[in-house]
């Protein structure tokens, strides 16, 4: 595991972008597996830019994302879809027939968390997959528990997500108990992993993921299993780190 410790966070969001669009100019068909919440929004900007300058194309690259609420149309303005449309998508000259969030308002749920799954196998393996991580550990929206499922599946949220979550939805009664999540066998699969933390309420559980005891009861620990991580910190997230 390569954990480095970046001067601000402007510098942690210049860094991952830079690895990103690295990857598309030796292989500009990869599959990049993307995130969502406030941690990415700063390296989406960076790879607007980069995009803007004319320094990377994304036109011929795939996008799969982690995760969807359950029951938001996709062009609800809290849905993940709509947050990578106003937030990457739009920015750049990805096709978006080329990107995939998964449906949270498909009839069939099951069969949409196939389909998520399908998309990986037909476009990937995810050459790069970028994380945030939730206060509980959680990795995409797989939420602490006795065990964890592998590939894409509906996932029960925490209260504590719901919680966390509640300010892009302005109380907490208007945010989901459901999501559809990429599994952990699903991330772990990707050929690398890029997971990004800043804040000082972001330091414990991200000391406990790369220091504690491998378990389900914290997603990310799962990550120390994987043979190419990068974890991003700033000051604040990685102080604990020297
Ligand atoms: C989002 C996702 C989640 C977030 C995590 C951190 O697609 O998969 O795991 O990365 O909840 O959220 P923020 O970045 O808002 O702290």
């Amino acid at each position: 595991m390569n954990i480095r410790i970046l001067n601000s966070r402007e510098d942690l969001n210049a860094t991952a972008a830079a690895v990103i669009s690295g990857l598309l100019l030796t292989k500009p068909q990869a599959m990049l597996g993307l995130a969502t919440g406030s941690t990415p929004i700063g390296i989406y900007r960076h790879l607007a830019d980069i995009y803007r300058k004319g320094q990377v194309s994304f036109a011929r690259a795939y996008a799969v994302n982690l995760d969807e609420y359950v029951g938001l149309s996709p062009d609800h303005p809290q849905s993940y879809r709509s947050f990578m449309n106003e937030h990457l998508f739009q920015h750049i000259d990805i096709p978006i027939a080329h990107t995939r969030v998964p449906d949270g308002n498909a009839m069939d749920l099951a069969a949409e968390c196939a389909a998520h799954e399908q998309a990986i196998l037909d476009h990937g393996p995810v050459d790069l997959q970028l994380l945030g991580i939730g206060h509980n550990g959680h990795i995409g929206f797989n939420e602490p528990g006795h065990s964890l499922t592998g590939s894409t599946h509906v996932v029960d949220l925490e209260e504590r997500t719901r919680t966390a979550n509640a300010r892009f939805f302005g109380n907490i009664d208007a945010v989901p108990q459901q999501a559809i999540t990429m599994g952990v066998g699903t991330i772990l699969k990707a050929k690398q992993i890029i997971l990004v933390a800043f804040g000082a309420y972001k330091a414990d559980i991200i000391k406990q993921a790369l220091t504690g005891p491998i378990t389900t009861e914290c997603p990310a620990s799962l990550l120390q299993c994987h043979p190419n991580v990068l974890i991003l910190l700033d000051q604040e997230a990685g102080g604990w780190f020297n």
